[in-house]
């Protein structure tokens, strides 16, 4: 069945391609729908080219979920995945410096106890720093990762978000310089360094930084209040370079704190980009009336700012039922 666009949708949708865009909106009001159409809208153009657009998101169900709803003779040569694989990418293709550089995998082994192959290194780099071990690995690293997404120096990291590493600051500091040492050695990236060895390219090579602005020259972000600093650093220089940014996220959704997402850059979007446009979306589609009210109440009672903006209107009438289940199974 073929979804009608409602007014706002459609506004944004169909947007002025030399704006910047921001469609900042509630759960279920259609903002991955908007996305979607906006890119087969883009395609559509005369003088657009499939193959200059790129969505990205955060997860790698989120790029599939992307997909599966991108009908595939849309798809033209527009490009899909997540922010990361989309760095990796651009260092693979583009940079001197980085192109040969493997990835360390995250990945968690079955055994729970055991570490991936990134902490199982920086264990070993631990250990060549004249330390027996680190009483708790996975939160250092932890640490180094939201340092590197929030752009921060190591004590800043340490002092704001991790206060409990009971190590002394210039051992902390010589961990994080031998880990980045190691890695070079290796010629191994960790997650973060996808994104901030892209951004270091962007200042420190003018032609990286040309050639990855022709790359995509619309660049649309999904679930946009996930991003972090670091993030938001390489769409802001992009955008500088005449990529066009088209993204849209709640604020009130941001789940990727913990790891250095900061929604407050959706705050400064219009000072902070050029030749912008934001639009809202205020009917959801997803959750019935009495859930909609229920929630545009609890917000009314948050002191978060980011739920302050305004509350949703829902469709029709039905009421929230609850239904009871014996067993989780049947759930
Ligand atoms: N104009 C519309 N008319 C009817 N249904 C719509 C319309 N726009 C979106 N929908 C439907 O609403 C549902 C929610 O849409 P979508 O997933 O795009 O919302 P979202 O804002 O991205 O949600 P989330 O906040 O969870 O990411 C989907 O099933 C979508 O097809
Ligand atoms: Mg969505």
């Amino acid at each position: 069945m073929k979804i009608k666009k409602n007014a706002e949708q459609r506004a944004a949708i169909e947007c002025d391609i030399r704006k910047n865009v921001l469609v900042e909106a509630g759960p279920g009001t259609g903002k991955t729908f908007v996305i979607i159409k906006r890119a087969k809208w883009l395609a559509a153009q005369e003088n657009i080219n499939a193959r200059d657009i790129r969505l990205v998101t955060f997860t790698n169900p989120a790029t599939k979920e992307l997909e599966s709803r991108m009908e595939k003779q849309c798809r033209g040569g527009m490009k899909v995945s997540t922010f990361n694989s989309w760095c990796s990418k651009l260092l693979n293709k583009f940079s001197v410096r980085y192109s040969k550089f493997r990835l360390l995998s995250h990945d968690k082994p079955e055994n729970k106890k055991k570490f991936s192959e990134q902490n199982k290194f920086l264990l070993n780099v631990v250990k060549s720093s004249g330390l027996n071990t680190v009483k708790d690995i996975k939160k250092f690293s932890s640490m180094i990762s939201y340092q590197k997404n929030r752009c921060l120096t190591v004590k800043d990291a340490t002092k704001e978000k991790y206060p409990d590493i009971d190590l002394s600051d210039i051992t902390v500091k010589n961990i994080v310089t031998n880990y980045k040492v190691f890695k070079a050695r290796a010629k191994k990236l960790d997650y973060d360094d996808q994104l901030c060895l892209v951004l270091e390219e962007m200042h420190r090579d003018k032609m990286f930084l040309r050639k990855i602005s022709l790359e995509q020259k619309f660049l649309l972000v999904d679930e946009v209040q996930d991003l972090s600093t670091v993030q938001w650093k390489i769409i802001h220089k992009l955008s500088e370079n005449g990529v066009k940014i088209f993204c849209v996220g709640d604020p009130a959704q941001s789940i990727l704190t913990f790891r250095g997402a900061d929604p407050i850059f959706l705050k400064s979007f219009n000072k902070s980009f050029e030749r912008t446009k934001v639009f809202p979306l205020i009917k959801n589609y997803r959750s019935n009336c009495g859930i909609i009210h229920l929630c545009n109440w609890m917000k009314s009672l948050s002191s978060s700012e980011f739920t302050k903006n305004k509350g949703r209107k829902a469709l029709g009438t039905e009421k929230p039922v609850l239904i009871e289940f014996n067993v989780l199974k049947e759930t």
